[in-house]
């Protein structure tokens, strides 16, 4: 009898020297660092350059990288008239992903397929894509398009774009430490879906536009979103109770609770936590977070499960006043970085993916009825 995994639980599907997600203790561990030696000690910069080279960088391997997403941020005019053009009620992640699709229409060299080539391209990628997302809002709320900046590293420049003012150092410190704790996470599912794409030979736009449309859902990415719509939905702290109840009576999912690997407590999520606790007391408005703690406990005693990572990233990114459906393309931004760096990494030691299914439709034998004579 085959064995059917379903969701591909428990499978291996290959090998990374990028990260390692320990579900049953709690750890993640990005090329040798443990999520907790690198948070708060190290830039976005420098992890994206753990998940590309495999070390952390010296002050001149950072400079260079600084200088190369910095001169990589300007959108091709077509993407900008796209941008300016899409309907002002579309989705972000739907007009980033079509954006970073489009980034492959100006890629001049789709031929070259060498492996400078593919970093100029995760280079590209990732200057680019908070570029795309903080111009939709732009665009979308009627506003100019800020010409882009080279002074400021990749958290602060991407709420420069958004606010058009620079930012607080630290709003700016505090999503650079969410990029860090997003950057890569093992085999999930939007990074298996860039690795499915780009082992077929496709080319790395492909395979970066898959893993948008992968980490879109609610189950993935989308959760951070869904946390603070239920947050407002149950809008006070009375309700939590009788709402979280009834919530799983209809068996709905909590946002932001639960995780296919992580059996005890996300790693990542006492970082965001502790954000969150400091953002929210200092914008004097703990209510959000008071009501996310008694969530957490109830679902931790009803059903054993623990908080992941969207659960506070999402209240703190409310508290920096950053626009809900701009939740996601965060996540997006800072994922690139894992993704680009596990396409190049497919690339290196290539093998199509190509699982099996197990059958379960009618038996065989079935004969063709002339369709006029079909029911
Ligand atoms: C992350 C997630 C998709 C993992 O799913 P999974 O490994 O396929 O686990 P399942 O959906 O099979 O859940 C296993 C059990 O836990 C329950 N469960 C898991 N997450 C739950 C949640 N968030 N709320 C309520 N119940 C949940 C399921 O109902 C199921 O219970 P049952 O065995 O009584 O039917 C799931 O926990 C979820 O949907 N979470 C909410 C979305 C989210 O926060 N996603 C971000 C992940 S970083």
């Amino acid at each position: 009898m085959p064995v059917v995994a379903k969701g591909l639980e428990g499978i291996i599907a290959n090998s990374t020297r990028l990260s390692d997600v320990l579900g049953d203790i709690g750890q993640l561990i990005y090329a040798g660092y443990d999520i907790n030696e690198l948070a708060g000690k190290v830039s976005f910069e420098e992890v994206v350059h753990l998940l590309w080279y495999g070390e952390l960088p010296n002050w001149r391997q950072l400079n260079v990288l600084h200088e190369t997403l910095r001169t990589h941020r300007d959108l091709p005019q077509g993407i900008i008239d796209f941008i300016t053009s899409a309907p002002k009620d579309a989705g972000p992640m739907d007009v980033i992903r079509t954006a970073v699709s489009m980034l492959g229409l100006y890629d001049h060299h789709v031929d070259d397929t060498s492996v400078d080539r593919n970093r100029e391209r995760a280079v590209g990628i990732t200057a680019r894509i908070s570029v795309i997302a903080a111009y939709f809002h732009r665009a979308r709320s009627g506003k100019s398009l800020p010409p882009v900046r080279k002074d400021l590293g990749e958290a602060a420049h991407f709420l420069y774009l958004l606010t058009g003012e620079t930012p607080s150092d630290e709003a700016a410190q505090t999503l650079d430490v969410a990029y860090v704790l997003h950057a890569d996470h093992g085999m999930n599912a939007s990074t298996f879906s860039a690795r499915v794409t780009i082992a077929t030979l496709s080319d790395m736009f492909s395979a970066i536009t898959s893993a948008i449309g992968t980490l879109k859902g609610p189950l993935h990415g989308g959760a951070n979103e869904g946390v603070i719509h239920m947050l407002q939905e149950i809008g006070s702290e009375a309700n939590v109770d009788a709402w979280i109840e009834n919530a799983l009576a209809q068996k709905k999912k909590i946002m932001g609770i639960g995780h296919r690997v992580y059996k005890v407590l996300d790693p990542r999520a006492p970082h965001l936590r502790a954000m969150a606790m400091k953002l929210t007391e200092k914008a004097g408005d703990p209510k959000w977070l008071r009501m996310s703690e008694r969530i957490a406990t109830i679902m931790k005693e009803k059903k054993g499960l623990n908080a992941n990572v969207d659960f506070y990233s999402a209240t703190v990114y409310y508290s920096l006043g950053l626009p809900t459906d701009m939740f996601t393309p965060i996540f997006a931004i800072s994922r690139t970085a894992g993704w680009t760096g596990h396409v190049l990494e497919q690339l290196a030691d290539n093998r199509l993916y190509r699982p099996l299914s197990e059958y379960t439709g009618p038996a065989v034998g079935k004969k063709v009825t002339p369709i006029a004579l079909r029911a």
